[in-house]
């Protein structure tokens, strides 16, 4: 994952930068950089690999000034080299920049067509073109960066500094997350508030929207709509050094990592310049495979639900799927046209591991997608495709099992173009939509407040059903999940259309039924399973394309996910559900990142 650092100070910052970026290097990264402001230029050193690389490279090439950003870049867009590695400096200024630039493709194509030349690969350089494209028309800093970041659509966290002022460095961010810390010397900005723990104990953490300037250690930040404001600050505790950046719980943190790790997920499999398939992530035959069986436990299981429905409706291939744990003590019916694909966080459940190996005794060949590239089904394995949500730490699975489905979307493109299931337009389409994830879950993140009001409503009862159908079935069954592994209310994922067949005898009015329906094919017949529930009195609460007339009829509660595409859906509507448990727990004062009876990972059987 990238990570900024900015400081502005009275001596030399290049010490204190290459600090901050050794501690952002725990969330991955490929490449690093610096950039230095000092009589009156920019000096700029970037570098493939790791951060030692950097540090090696500056001893034998120092710089020094005042005012520097510095980056660990996680490759999105181009190849993880140096010239593609940030600070990207054009002319008088420099710029450090994690996130995803959605609108980055129809702003380079403008700037093309208007004469400029492009140096690297990145969607970054766009934001430092615009802003010096500003300057050259003599605008000042401030305005110049304004009136460019005004053009960019998506999520981002942007550091700058400027070769004509010594000591300015402005910053803005929008859905990455952005802190400050002030002292009597130096001004510091990053993208992770462990990462600058040591340098002090009070913290500042920006709102969307925020732009701060920082000058002769004088700071400004402004909001949204320009007015000069006031962020308050917090005292750094022990969490924020123990890496809870500021959350209550972890699995509150990595909820909200989301927008972060699906964009680096995703662009390692995609390229959204291209708007094409990574192929050669994908180093396998799947020539002559007829057939997919995939297996896992648990929440990976409910990944893999959602990867029988895509391959099967997008990519064209039939897919078995089996639960590890009857997978291994089953007659599978294995040939030489089907391939297993394992599906684990960890990389070390027990029973994922056990189906893993009776696949391959059967001369199966193997895939698995992992969280942990060190593991035991990563190292059984012919082709693993990492996940990179980064490490999990709470018990309860959340940006692992959006990074899942990132990574299984991205399998069945190649899939489904590789067997000619879908056309080259279908499949640029589909890349197009799935740029939208980061910004996308950043808007599903800003149901909290109405979700915690939702959470008042379930956290009393001792049952819940949720409902769905086709894409979303899978995510009744994780809502569920959820909410009983962490509040410990006993709850029910079932087919919407399989309500009749039985469950719908629980329903009365202090059944909390949550109706996932989004804006696809099955829109209509879930309206109708919501009626159903709704003539018996359920506590319904809506989930997709909610309506003010649901709201006044059937729903007492409703989330409007106004998102369509195939891939988008499930990843999205995850989002809600997992705040939902989390604000159902916190009510009910459980223990959220440890929960009772459960593991992280479970390696008996
Ligand atoms: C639920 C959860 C578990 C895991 C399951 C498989 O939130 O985390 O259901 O999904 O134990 O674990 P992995 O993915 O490590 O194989």
């Amino acid at each position: 994952m990238c990570g900024i650092i900015g400081i502005s100070a009275k001596a030399d910052v290049s010490n204190d930068i290459m600090t901050c970026l050794k501690s952002l290097s725990y969330r991955g990264y490929d490449s690093a950089g610096m950039a230095m402001v000092g009589d009156g230029q920019i000096s700029e050193r970037k570098i493939k690999g790791k951060v030692s690389n950097l540090e090696d490279y500056i001893k034998n090439n120092p710089i020094s000034g005042n005012c520097g950003i510095g980056h660990t870049r996680w490759a999105t867009h181009g190849e993880p080299n140096t010239i593609n590695a940030h600070p990207h400096t054009i002319s008088k200024i420099s710029i450090v920049h994690n996130g995803i630039i959605e609108n980055y493709h129809e702003l380079k194509t403008t700037l093309k067509d208007n004469g400029v030349n492009f140096i690297s690969d990145t969607d970054t350089e766009i934001i430092s073109q615009l802003i010096n494209i500003e300057l050259m028309n003599n605008k000042q800093p401030l305005d110049a960066f304004i009136h460019a970041i005004s053009k960019l659509e998506g999520a981002y966290a942007i550091a700058a500094i400027f070769s004509d002022y010594n000591n300015l460095m402005i910053a803005s961010k929008v859905g990455s997350p952005l802190v400050f810390m002030k002292s009597k010397n130096k001004t510091i900005i990053s993208s992770d508030a462990y990462s600058i723990a040591e340098f002090g104990n009070n913290i500042t953490y920006l709102e969307d929207g925020d732009i701060i300037t920082s000058q002769n250690n004088k700071i400004h930040i402004f909001d949204r709509a320009l007015n000069k404001i006031k962020r308050p600050s917090k005292r750094i505790s022990k969490r924020t050094k123990d890496g809870l950046n500021g959350h209550e719980h972890f699995m509150m943190k990595e909820i909200k990592e989301q927008p972060d790790v699906l964009s680096y997920a995703l662009s390692n499999y995609l390229d959204f310049t291209e708007f094409d398939i990574k192929e050669n992530k994908f180093d396998f035959d799947f020539s002559n495979v007829e057939r997919i069986i995939i297996s896992a436990c648990g929440t990976a299981y409910f990944a893999g639900m959602v990867a029988k429905y895509w391959l099967e409706n997008i990519a064209n291939i039939k897919v078995d799927l089996e639960i590890a744990s009857e997978f291994r003590y089953k007659k599978m019916f294995f040939d030489e046209k089907s391939i297993s694909l394992f599906i684990s966080q960890s990389g070390e459940t027990a029973d994922t591991l056990a189906a893993l190996k009776y696949a391959k005794q059967n001369k199966q060949r193997v895939i698995s997608i992992v969280n942990a590239e060190e593991s035991s089904i990563s190292n059984e394995s012919d082709l693993v495709l990492p996940i990179f949500a980064g490490q999990e730490i709470g018990v309860a699975s959340t940006k692992a099992f959006t990074c899942q489905l990132a990574t299984i979307a991205s399998l069945v493109l190649y899939l489904g173009g590789l067997k000619g299931a879908i056309t080259k337009e279908q499949k640029e389409t589909y890349i197009q939509e799935l740029m939208h994830i980061p910004s996308q879950i950043l808007q599903s993140l800003e149901f909290e407040q109405t979700i915690k009001k939702i959470s008042k409503d379930i956290y009393k009862s001792s049952s819940a059903l949720f409902i769905g159908r086709g894409s979303t079935l899978p995510l009744a069954f994780e809502g569920a999940l959820k909410l009983k592994e962490i509040s410990y209310i006993h709850a029910e994922g079932i087919a919407s259309g399989e309500l009749k067949h039985g469950a719908i005898a629980l329903v009365d009015k202090n059944l909390p039924v949550i109706v996932l329906a989004p804006d696809d094919l099955f829109y209509v017949k879930n309206l109708s399973n919501m009626n159903e529930v709704y003539a018996r009195s359920g506590k319904i609460t809506m989930i997709g394309k909610v309506d003010n007339e649901h709201l006044k009829g059937l729903a007492i509660n409703g989330i409007d996910i106004d998102i369509t595409g195939k891939f988008n859906i499930p990843i999205i509507m995850a989002v809600p559900l997992q705040l939902l448990a989390y604000h159902v727990a916190k009510l009910k004062n459980k223990d959220i990142d440890q929960p009772r009876n459960l593991a992280k990972s479970v390696t008996v059987e």
